[in-house]
């Protein structure tokens, strides 16, 4: 197969995969609405472990509560996270936890359902804001407790994550280190370590 035909088959998701990367350098302007909507508008249509939709997503996007939000969290130990404050927009992902899929997810099977559903959601807004050509970065570096108490969170939601959503100024020129495919898929079974 000649190069310019296995490039012409790259699909327009695997683009998506492909150009995706966590953004640390924001530009402050604004995100047209729809576009902020469509990302989230991605999220609530997620799986979600017997469609329990456990998810809230904040957003903050009212400049006097992000400076207050960012100033808290991003404070202290957290201050390397502190670039995400420049984008105009942070999501900030809650988990309510009083569903029963979670109770069982996390009693009978060992797995916090609730917490998968959480990423699938915020990775549909990662890849959705790609499409948009937008720019995000997961983030889980930061002072949950802070979080909690300024936008004033009920108990009945965990935070899980904060998403800075904008334009990126810059994106990195290097490639983050991949594992092989070979490393991290075996067929019909896996061998010891
Ligand atoms: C759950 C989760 C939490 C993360 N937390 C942070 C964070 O607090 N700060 C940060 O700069 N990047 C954070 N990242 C981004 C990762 O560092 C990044 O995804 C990884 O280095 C690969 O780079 P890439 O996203 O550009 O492919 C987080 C990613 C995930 C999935």
């Amino acid at each position: 197969m000649t190069e310019e035909r296995a490039a012409a088959e790259v699909t327009a998701f695997q683009k998506i995969l492909r150009g995706r990367r966590s953004i640390r350098r924001y530009l402050p302007g604004p995100v047209d609405p729809d576009k902020v909507r469509a990302c989230l508008e991605a999220a609530r249509l997620a799986p979600s472990a017997h469609n329990a939709q456990p998810w809230r997503f904040v957003v903050v996007d009212d400049p006097e509560l992000k400076d207050r939000l960012t100033s808290a969290a991003f404070s202290g130990i957290y201050s390397g996270s502190k670039f995400a404050a420049l984008a105009p927009i942070i999501i900030v992902l809650l988990a309510r936890l009083d569903r029963v899929a979670n109770r069982i997810g996390a009693r009978l099977q060992g797995v916090p359902f609730h917490f998968l559903d959480m990423g699938i959601a915020g990775e549909h807004i990662v890849l959705q804001a790609e499409e948009l050509g937008l720019a995000t970065c997961w983030m889980g570096w930061f002072n949950y407790r802070k979080v909690r108490k300024v936008l004033d969170i009920p108990r009945t939601y965990k935070v899980v994550a904060m998403m800075p959503l904008g334009y990126a100024e810059k994106r990195p020129n290097r490639e983050p280190p991949r594992k092989t495919f070979e490393e991290v898929v075996t067929f019909n079974g896996i061998e010891r370590d």
